[in-house]
C-alpha cells in the first residue's frame, strides 16, 4: 500500500477523467491521497473531494504565489475549514523566490500568519519552497518544537536535509527523484531516516521519468517508491510500509 501525500486532483486538468484516475490509483494500491489546497478555490475543491471519498483527505492554505490575496476573511475561512474532520493539515504555504509572483515581504507575512494558525490549532503543515531555504529554515527554526510538517517536493542537498530534520520536519520526495540528473535528491532519498520519509506526486505536475512532461497522477507515486527502494537497496513494499506509517503518525494521530 502507498500514500500520495501531495496531490492536486481537484484541478480542472482532472475534470474529464477524475473517476478513471481514482480507479487507476486504487488498482496501483494507493490507499490514501492527500489533496492539497493552495488558494481559496483549490482549498474548497480539496475539501469537496475529501467529503466524497473516504480515502481522500484535504488541506487548506495559501501558496506563496498568491500570498498577496491572503485577506483576514480568507484566513478566517481556513480556520473554519480546519475544524472539518477530513482537513488534516494547513498549506501549502511557504516562500517561492524563483517565480516571485507575490512580493517577498508579503510572502513572509502570509507564511507567518498561517504558521501562527497552525501553531494555535496544533495542525501539521505542508511547506512549499523554491530557492528560499535561506529564509524558510530560520523561520521554522524559530518555531521549533511548536510546529510539525513536511517540506514537500524536497529539492535541497543532504546538508539542508539535516537542518530540516533537526527542526523535526519530514522530507517529501516526489517524481524528480526518478530523473537521471537529480543527484542531490537521490542522495537525500538514500540518507533520509526511515521515520521521516514521505512520498508524493504533486500531480498534475512533476511526472516521474517514464511519463516526464505529461500529466502526473496519484498512481505514479509507485514509480517514486520504486526509485527510492532501488536507492536504499530495499523493497518497494518496505518503502510503502514505512511511508504509510509516517503519514499516519504525522497527519492522522493527534499532535503531542
Ligand atoms: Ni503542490
Amino acid at each position: 500500500m502507498f500514500i500520495d501525500s501531495h496531490a492536486h486532483i481537484q484541478l480542472s486538468q482532472f475534470n474529464g477523467d477524475r473517476d478513471a484516475v481514482l480507479k487507476r490509483s486504487h488498482e496501483a494500491e494507493i490507499s490514501t491521497i492527500l489533496v492539497i489546497g493552495f488558494d481559496m478555490e483549490t482549498s474548497l475543491g480539496a475539501v469537496e473531494l475529501a467529503e466524497k471519498h473516504t480515502h481522500i483527505y484535504a488541506t487548506v492554505g495559501m501558496h506563496p504565489h498568491d500570498a498577496k490575496d491572503l485577506t483576514p476573511d480568507i484566513l478566517k475561512t481556513f480556520r473554519k475549514f480546519a475544524a472539518h474532520p477530513k482537513v488534516i493539515a494547513l498549506g501549502e504555504m511557504g516562500l517561492d523566490y524563483y517565480r516571485n509572483l507575490s512580493p517577498r515581504p508579503l510572502q513572509k507575512e502570509a507564511f507567518e500568519k498561517q504558521l501562527d494558525l497552525a501553531e494555535e490549532l496544533q495542525m501539521p503543515i505542508i511547506i512549499h519552497n523554491r530557492d528560499a531555504y535561506m529564509d524558510i529554515l530560520p523561520i521554522l527554526e524559530a518555531r521549533q518544537g511548536r510546529i510539525q510538517g513536511v517540506l514537500h517536493c524536497f529539492t535541497g542537498d543532504v546538508e539542508l536535509m539535516h537542518r530540516s530534520l533537526a527542526i523535526g520536519f519530514h522530507i517529501g520526495i516526489g517524481g524528480i527523484v526518478t530523473y537521471p540528473n537529480a543527484k542531490d535528491i537521490q542522495a537525500v532519498a538514500q540518507e533520509v531516516p526511515e521515520d521521516r520519509l514521505l512520498i508524493e506526486t504533486d500531480c498534475p505536475w512533476l511526472a516521474p521519468q517514464f511519463r516526464r512532461g505529461k500529466r502526473n497522477e496519484p498512481a505514479y507515486v509507485r514509480a517514486v517508491a520504486e526509485k527510492i527502494a532501488e536507492l536504499r537497496r530495499t523493497s518497494i513494499e518496505t518503502v510503502g510500509k514505512v511511508t504509510t506509517r509516517n503519514f499516519q503518525k504525522l497527519f492522522l494521530e493527534k499532535l503531542p
